[in-house]
């Protein structure tokens, strides 16, 4: 990679950031169409995030990603905010223009790719939810706004449940209810059951946010999480052969997106795929 006074700079801010693959997809998109740009890593300490965010636009740092946990906070910093952010609530990728920030949230579009990618429909789909913090809320939106025909949301937390749920069923008037995981046992048939919480992440690789006797009832499985690879939920529907995926290609698409937001064109998702199969790199995260 060769850097000169051109070389246009990207990155992502969180805290912490430290076991990121945004910077591996972006560099090498950008390395494979030959571009002269660089994305970078940059751990923000919370009392910093202005200051940086100041520092990130002097600079002239052409676009940005956000992660946890200022996908919120990052906003009042921002100057425009895209109508599906403002819906979900949070930003994750924003693009520098002239001085002018723009901020975009590209997990929603990230989900319904990967869906779409496993050759899954979603209009007319009923949905089950675990989970209703951010990821969550930017998966119902995306729902939401793709046309399917219920979505019931269940949560450690029922009080959010009932939030998100309101939210839903407000904003797109569509059929969006809550239950209590005793209350799952009685569904008798789950179209798309989709875990957006962050059990069964590593190191707890050993925990489902559900039972097997749930994963059974459904006909396609989703989890958002990408590490490990095959968590206990979706090892549940491999065993009973039920068609699953990993939050691997969301990730992907969602990185897919920002990069078109920022460059005008997309990167080869098939070549991103190879390379961290290849390089073996989820195992050693
Ligand atoms: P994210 O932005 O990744 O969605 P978040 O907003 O903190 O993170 O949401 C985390 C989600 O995982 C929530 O749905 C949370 O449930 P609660 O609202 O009840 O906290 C869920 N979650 C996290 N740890 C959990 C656990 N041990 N058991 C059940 N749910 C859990």
């Amino acid at each position: 990679m060769k850097i000169d006074s051109n070389t246009k700079i990207y990155g992502l801010i969180g805290h912490p950031v430290g076991h990121s693959l945004s910077p591996i997809i972006h560099n090498l998109a950008f390395e494979h169409l030959s571009f002269n740009c660089i994305y970078e890593i940059f751990d923000v300490s919370p009392e910093c995030l202005g200051d940086a965010v100041k520092g990130l636009r002097a600079l002239n740092v052409k676009g940005f990603n956000v992660t946890v946990p200022y996908k919120e906070s990052i906003m009042q910093y921002l100057d425009v905010i895209s109508e599906e952010a403002m819906k979900i609530g949070a930003v994750n990728t924003v693009i520098n223009e002239n001085g002018i920030l723009r901020g975009y949230n590209t997990d929603g579009y990230g989900f319904i790719e990967a869906i779409k990618d496993e050759g899954e429909e979603i209009a007319g789909r009923d949905i089950v939810l675990i989970g209703a913090g951010g990821a969550a809320k930017a998966v119902s939106v995306s729902l939401a706004m793709n046309g399917i025909n219920s979505i019931t949301i269940i949560n450690r937390n029922l009080d959010k449940a009932l939030t998100l749920s309101n939210y839903i069923k407000n904003e797109y008037h569509i059929d969006c209810t809550y239950c209590t995981i005793d209350e799952l046992n009685e569904l008798k048939n789950i179209d798309i059951l989709i875990n957006a919480t962050s059990v069964g992440m590593s190191p707890h690789i050993d925990e489902s946010p559900v039972k097997e006797q749930v994963v059974i009832k459904s006909r396609f499985v989703y989890d958002l999480i990408y590490n490990p690879q095959k968590t206990l939920f979706l090892r549940y529907a491999f065993k009973n052969g039920i068609k699953c995926a990993n939050g691997l290609g969301m990730l992907v698409n969602q990185a897919n997106h920002a990069f078109k937001l920022w460059t005008g064109v997309n990167f080869n998702k098939e070549l991103i795929y190879k390379h961290i199969q290849v390089e073996g790199i989820m195992k050693t995260m």
